[in-house]
C-alpha cells in the first residue's frame, strides 16, 4: 500500500482550500490529485476550471471514487455530517476544523476506530506548526509535563499591533477585519473559544485526556484596552493569549487565558499572526515550535502533509489515550483528571467593582483606582472563573500574572 495514489474529494475552496490547491500543484513527488471540489455558493466566480466544482456533497461522498476526503469548510455542523458520512463509507479524512473536532471528539474517535479509517488534522492547531503528529509520535514515550502556546493568530496580531502602534483594541480589530486577519464576527477568536478547541486537541495528543469544550475555561482579549498593554510595557512584559495544559501532581490544569509574558520567555517575541507551542518533558526539557498559525498557504501545507501521510497509511495511534480506554472501547470522561480548585494570580481590570463579586477572591495583593482605570492583582479560586464564563457584558479584562 505504500506510496499509493490519492484521489481527493475536497470540501471547501476558501482560504485553506485554495491554499491546499496551490501547495499541492507545486509539490513534487506526491501522487495526489484533487478531482472534485464541493462548495456552497453557485454565484461565486472561481479561479480554476468550473468542471472541478459541484454543489452536491453526495457527488463526492456517494460515488466512492475518491480514496480521501479533505474537509475544509467553515461550518462545524455541516463539516461533522460530511466527515461522519465519509468515514462510515470507509474513506479516510483530512480536516483542519478544530471546532468540529473539539465538539465531537468522542464520536469521531469511535467512528474512525469502527471503520478502520484515518482521521488526521495537523492544520487544526497551530496552522503550519507540526505539533499534533509530534506529540503523537515523537513524544509518545516522553513524560510530558506541559504543553502551552499562542494558538490564535487573530489575538496575537491584535495584541502585537496594539503594543507596537500604541492603539486601542477597537481600532486594531477594525483594521484586522478589513485586511483579513479577523472574522466579521470575531467572538470565537477574541474570546478564546478557538484557542480552547486547540487546547482540547493538544491535551488529547499530549496526555491522552479527552475533555468536552465546556470543561475548559476560556476568556480572551475581548475587553483588553491600551491601559493593559501599557501596564505590561512599563514592566517589560507582553500580553499573550495562551492555551495551557499542564500536569500538577497527578492532576491536570487546562485553560485558555491571556498571560503577562516576560522577555525571558520564548513566547515574548512571537508576534503578529505567528503561533508558538512550548512542550516540556521530563527528559527532553523545554522545546518551542514557532510558525505561521493560520493563512492560506501555511495551513494548506499542513493539510498537504496529512495527505502525504495517508499515502503510507498513516493514522494517529492515540497511544496515550488508549491507556485510558476500557476493553469496551469507551473513552472515559477526562474531567475527573482536571484540577479546578486552585489559586491563580490574576490582574483584573474592571469598570464596575460589583462585577468582581462573581469571583472567589482569596487575597488581594494590589489595588489601583483612577478615573480612567481600575484594577486589582489578586489570588482567585480558579473554579470561580466559570461564574463569568462567556458573559459578553462583564467588561473584565483578566490576565494571568
Ligand atoms: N483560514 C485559516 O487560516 C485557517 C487556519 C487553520 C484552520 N482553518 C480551518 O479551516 C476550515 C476552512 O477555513 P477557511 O478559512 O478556508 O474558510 P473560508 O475561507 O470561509 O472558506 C470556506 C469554504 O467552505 C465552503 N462551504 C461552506 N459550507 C459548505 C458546505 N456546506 N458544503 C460545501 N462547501 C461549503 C465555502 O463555499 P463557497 O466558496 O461557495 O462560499 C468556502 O469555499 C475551517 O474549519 C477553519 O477553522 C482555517
Amino acid at each position: 500500500m505504500e506510496n499509493k495514489n490519492i484521489s481527493i474529494g475536497l470540501f471547501g475552496f476558501g482560504c485553506v482550500g485554495q491554499g491546499l490547491y496551490d501547495v499541492l500543484n507545486h509539490s513534487q513527488g506526491l501522487k495526489a490529485n484533487i478531482e472534485k471540489i464541493c462548495v456552497k455558493d453557485k454565484n461565486k466566480t472561481r479561479k480554476i476550471d468550473a468542471g472541478f466544482f459541484t454543489y452536491d456533497k453526495e457527488e463526492i461522498l456517494k460515488r466512492g471514487n475518491h480514496n480521501v476526503v479533505v474537509e475544509l469548510i467553515d461550518n462545524a455542523d455541516e463539516a461533522f455530517a460530511i466527515v461522519k458520512q465519509a468515514m462510515n463509507n470507509g474513506v479516510s479524512v483530512v480536516t483542519a476544523n478544530k471546532k468540529m473536532l473539539a465538539e465531537n471528539f468522542r464520536e469521531l474517535y469511535e467512528i474512525q476506530t469502527r471503520n478502520k479509517v484515518a482521521l488526521i488534522y495537523e492544520g487544526s492547531a497551530g496552522g503550519s506548526i507540526p505539533i499534533i503528529r509530534n506529540l503523537e509520535e515523537y513524544y509518545d514515550n516522553e513524560l510530558l509535563s506541559s504543553v502551552k502556546g499562542i494558538l490564535n493568530g487573530t489575538c496575537n496580531y491584535i495584541l502585537t499591533r496594539m503594543e507596537f502602534e500604541n492603539k486601542d483594541y477597537q481600532d486594531v480589530l477594525k483594521d484586522a477585519q478589513s485586511n483579513g486577519f479577523a472574522e466579521s464576527d470575531p467572538w470565537l477568536d477574541v474570546a478564546g473559544f478557538d484557542t480552547k478547541f486547540k487546547a482540547l486537541l493538544l491535551t488529547v495528543h499530549a496526555f491522552g485526556i479527552v475533555l468536552n469544550p465546556e470543561d475548559i475555561f476560556n476568556t480572551g482579549i475581548q475587553n483588553v484596552s491600551y491601559e493593559d498593554i501599557l501596564y505590561a510595557k512599563q514592566r517589560g512584559l507582553r500580553i499573550k493569549m495562551l492555551a495551557v495544559s499542564h500536569k500538577v501532581g497527578d492532576k491536570f490544569r487546562v485553560y485558555t487565558l491571556p498571560h503577562f509574558v516576560s522577555g525571558d520567555s520564548e513566547l515574548y517575541n512571537v508576534n503578529y499572526e505567528y503561533n508558538a507551542v512550548e512542550v516540556e518533558g521530563a527528559y527532553s526539557c523545554k522545546q518551542t515550535f514557532v510558525g505561521k498559525g493560520a493563512g492560506s498557504h501555511p495551513t494548506g501545507s499542513a493539510v498537504l502533509s496529512d495527505i502525504s501521510a495517508l499515502t503510507y497509511d498513516y493514522k494517529y495511534g492515540y497511544k496515550k489515550l488508549k491507556k485510558f480506554i476500557s476493553s469496551s472501547g469507551i473513552i472515559p470522561e477526562g474531567k475527573p483528571q482536571i484540577e479546578y480548585d486552585f489559586a491563580i494570580k490574576l490582574y483584573i481590570r474592571y469598570q464596575e467593582r460589583e462585577r468582581l463579586n462573581d469571583l472567589e477572591i482569596i487575597s488581594v495583593e494590589e489595588e489601583y483606582k483612577a478615573s480612567g482605570t481600575n484594577y486589582i492583582i489578586a489570588n482567585v479560586n480558579f473554579k470561580s472563573l466559570f461564574n463569568i464564563y462567556n458573559k459578553r457584558d462583564n467588561k473584565l479584562f483578566i490576565c494571568v500574572i
